[in-house]
């Protein structure tokens, strides 16, 4: 499918790498998911000993950064960034330095392909005019659940509690912040994924039909 833009947005573990991953190949979309920039500007300001307090050593060190490599690392998916990435998203300087990356990101491929972009503003404030806006609903509960197993099977340690409280958190940073908090964006469809994700997929793909 070329030339579309298909958003994504949702909380923190509502599934929306999983459902990004599953349309993108489904329906041969370009995956950008807008999380891993902030983790990746997370992770050079925690190497460079930026002080995240600082709204002026912020934004002097995001005007030094000359690239970001869009890809997925281990490195970046710890709850150290997780939590920090949450905490830089707040800024106004950040939001614009990492939209910027986005547009040129489509631009540069837009004759090529479509995409599906993932995140918590990109339908409300990053793409407004994409063809398709899907919002991913979830419980705090089940969300912490599916990501104490993920984490468990994967071999780390975890503890149930902690995740949810971090969970709680991270929605309410991302919800309650002044610069593009996360809403339900204007048009979107609120796709339930509190059961399985033939569910889910089924109620996002019915959708599709209509592009
Ligand atoms: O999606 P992910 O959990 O990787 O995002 C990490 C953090 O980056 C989020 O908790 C959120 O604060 C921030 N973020 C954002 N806007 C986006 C994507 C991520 O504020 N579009």
């Amino acid at each position: 499918m070329k030339n579309i833009i298909v958003t994504i947005d949702g909380p923190a573990a509502s599934g929306k790498e999983k459902i990004s991953k599953y349309l993108s190949k489904k329906w041969r979309l370009k995956h950008l998911d807008s999380g891993i920039i902030y983790r990746r500007i997370a992770l050079i300001f925690l190497l460079d000993k930026v002080d995240i307090s600082k709204l002026d050593q912020i934004k002097k060190k995001i005007k030094e950064i000359t690239k970001i490599s869009f890809r997925k690392s281990k490195r970046i998916r710890n709850q150290q960034i997780s939590k920090l990435a949450s905490r830089i998203a707040i800024h106004n300087c950040v939001r614009d330095f990492v939209n910027k990356l986005q547009y040129d990101f489509v631009n540069k491929n837009k004759n090529k392909h479509g995409f599906v972009i993932d995140g918590r503003d990109i339908g409300s404030v990053v793409f407004k005019k994409a063809d398709l806006k899907l919002y991913i609903d979830v419980n705090p509960e089940i969300r912490a659940k599916r990501r104490y197993k993920q984490l468990i099977d994967s071999g780390e340690k975890s503890i149930y509690p902690k995740i949810l409280k971090e969970i709680k958190l991270r929605d309410k940073q991302d919800k309650l912040r002044k610069n593009s908090p996360l809403v339900i964006p204007k048009g979107a469809y609120i796709i339930d994924n509190n059961a399985t994700f033939n569910d889910t997929v089924k109620q996002i793909n019915n959708l599709f039909k209509n592009l």
